[in-house]
């Protein structure tokens, strides 16, 4: 499957194989964004770990989505490898993992930085690893994500998920991740906002406009 890109053309950002380490809330919606759109990775390869969410995505993709027995195996068998354990499992589960100067990883840790990054997936070169903050709306394709340092597949798998805003210092990109955080909070205003107008009699579909 491809992405259509601006010119009109078809082309897809992804090389076949993409692996997926950690397969919590946020890896999950990118996964299910990705097999949910018009282009994803012909095959994706899933660290086991969460075993029933990854058995709900396998299921809801069957033929696409895999689940590797190890996180190594996912390694070995993708090209490119999105990262999204916790930051402070990082190094306990990267440092126990051999990455191939050719696997190309995109990281979706906060906070954890380029340098770290590079001395946890060395030999992977620091030109293959780009860090991207993607927000959970990217299972339905409506998410913002933030995409450090400004590359071209990794922006184009994101618009495939939304809309991506590159970034280009490492600075920005934190300060730009923290009001991120306050995702949380903001649709919680939004909610407590439209319960008050329907406890107060307004239809559901107007306390949404
Ligand atoms: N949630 C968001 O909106 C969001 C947005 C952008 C970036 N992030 C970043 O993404 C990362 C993950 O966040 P999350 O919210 O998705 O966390 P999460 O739901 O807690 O997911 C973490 C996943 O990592 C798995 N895991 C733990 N140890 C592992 C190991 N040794 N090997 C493989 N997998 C392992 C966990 O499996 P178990 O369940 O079995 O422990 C869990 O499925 C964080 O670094 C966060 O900063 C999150």
């Amino acid at each position: 499957m491809s992405a259509v890109s601006a010119d009109g053309s078809t082309e897809s950002p992804f090389p076949r194989v993409v692996g997926f380490l950690g397969v919590g809330t946020i890896n999950a919606a990118v996964i299910t964004g990705l097999c949910s759109g018009p282009s994803s990775p012909e095959r994706l390869v899933l660290s086991p770990r969460g075993a029933a969410r990854v058995a709900a995505l396998k299921a809801s993709f069957p033929g696409r989505v895999e689940v590797a027995a190890s996180n190594q195996e996912v390694l070995d068998k993708s090209e490119w490898v999105v990262v999204a354990v916790l930051p402070s499992q990082a190094p306990d589960v990267l440092g126990d993992l051999v990455f191939r100067p050719s696997h190309f990883v995109v990281s979706l840790m906060a906070g954890v930085s380029n340098r770290d990054l590079g001395k946890l997936m060395a030999p992977v070169p620091s030109a293959n690893i780009v860090r991207a903050v993607p927000l959970p709306p990217v299972k339905d394709r409506e998410g913002v994500t933030l995409v450090h340092p400004r590359h071209p597949r990794v922006m184009a798998m994101f618009d495939l998920l939304g809309i991506a805003v590159g970034v280009d210092e490492e600075g920005k990109m934190a300060k730009m991740q923290t009001v991120t955080a306050m995702m949380g909070a903001y649709y919680a205003m939004l909610r407590t906002f439209h319960e008050w107008l329907v406890g107060g009699g307004v239809g559901p579909a107007d306390a949404s406009t």
